[in-house]
């Protein structure tokens, strides 16, 4: 008998269960009525009186192991999550933080929103350009420094393979597939070969515009420019327009806006001139539409393009554009609020 309990008591230290149904069964394999235990507490009475001492002890230390045992295995399997009885809420919050949008994106989307308002729809590219969709289509001449391996990563020369420069290789794709009407933004990343500093990068985005149809006048343009810089940086904003030059849009301008800093009375943004530049835009060169295969007899456009990391440096009153492409978590947590 003695060896006996000796056995159990092995056999009680080594148990293991690995569900609540198990523990179960030893509970009642030891401890149920018709089980170890109230069998040797029967047997008991059938020791000699000289080993009554000794073996009673024997018998309550293999029941209290068994016990002991059951309270532990009990609490790991509860803790393990093996049972409906635990704590465990699966309606609380998560701990884990939430990421936000990067200030580009965030502006990004604001401007699609502004133009998707007023009918634009967009229109994405790809960011490996030929020579035709880049330059040519658009009225570059031969000799353009910007097709010069200064301005443009090239990836292959003859034929010409390179980095897109502007978006305004996308429009070129839009207008070869489809007829006017068209209406369309193009946002996305674009590349030149500039030395990188607090002003420049030589990866940045844009987002460039297009509105083919017939009629289509700089009044048109001036009033859909004036309406996108209302929305982008407050209805008190006020507009003007100095002339200049690109191979693609005849006239051609680029487009201030009144600091939103100062409201126009002069500040160090606005470097006291009470006017910041956002965009470039004009009137599409006959030349492009024809390249394109849309009549230029029928029909006329404008044109428009900005760069986002400009606007959200104004927007956000950030001097330094090389923090955009860093990712700080110091800086990148200031816009958590921002949509
Ligand atoms: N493509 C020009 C640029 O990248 C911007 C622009 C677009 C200007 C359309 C006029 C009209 O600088």
């Amino acid at each position: 008998m003695k060896q006996k309990i000796a056995a159990y008591i092995d056999e009680v230290s080594v148990f293991k269960a690995d569900n609540l149904e198990q523990l179960e069964q030893f509970r009642l394999k030891f401890l149920g009525k018709k089980g170890i235990i109230p069998a040797l507490f029967a047997d008991f009475k059938k020791v000699p009186p000289e080993d009554r001492r000794e073996m009673g002890q024997l018998i309550n230390s293999l029941k209290q192991a068994v016990q002991k045992k059951i309270v532990t295995l009990k609490e790991e399997l509860e803790s393990s999550g093996d049972t409906t009885t635990t704590d465990l809420d699966l309606t609380l919050p998560s701990e884990a933080p939430l990421g936000s949008r990067h200030p580009l994106s965030v502006v990004r989307n604001e401007i699609i929103e502004i133009f998707s308002r007023i009918g634009f729809n967009i229109s994405e590219g790809p960011e490996i350009e030929d020579d035709f969709h880049n330059f040519t289509a658009l009225n570059f001449p031969e000799d353009h420094p910007a097709r010069d391996m200064q301005d443009t990563f090239f990836i292959e020369k003859d034929p010409d393979i390179a980095l897109r420069t502007h978006t305004s290789s996308v429009q070129v794709r839009v207008m070869e597939k489809s007829q006017p009407p068209i209406r369309t933004i193009s946002p996305g990343r674009v590349f030149r070969n500039e030395a990188i500093s607090a002003r420049a990068h030589c990866i940045f985005h844009q987002v460039e515009g297009l509105y083919v149809d017939e009629d289509v006048s700089f009044a048109d343009l001036k009033q859909t420019l004036f309406y996108f810089a209302k929305e982008l940086f407050g209805e008190n904003t006020r507009i003007r327009f100095r002339p200049s030059y690109f191979p693609f849009t005849e006239p051609s301008a680029e487009m201030d806006v009144s600091c939103n800093i100062c409201g126009g009375k002069g500040c160090n943004i606005c470097k006291y001139t009470g006017w910041v530049e956002i965009l470039g835009c004009g009137m599409v060169d006959p030349n492009v539409l024809e390249a394109c295969n849309i009549d230029n007899k029928k029909y006329t456009g404008f044109a428009f393009g900005m760069g986002i990391e400009r606007i959200t440096m104004l927007k956000y009153q950030i001097n330094d554009l090389r923090l955009f492409f860093e990712n700080d978590l110091r800086f990148l947590n200031q816009f958590r609020s921002a949509y």
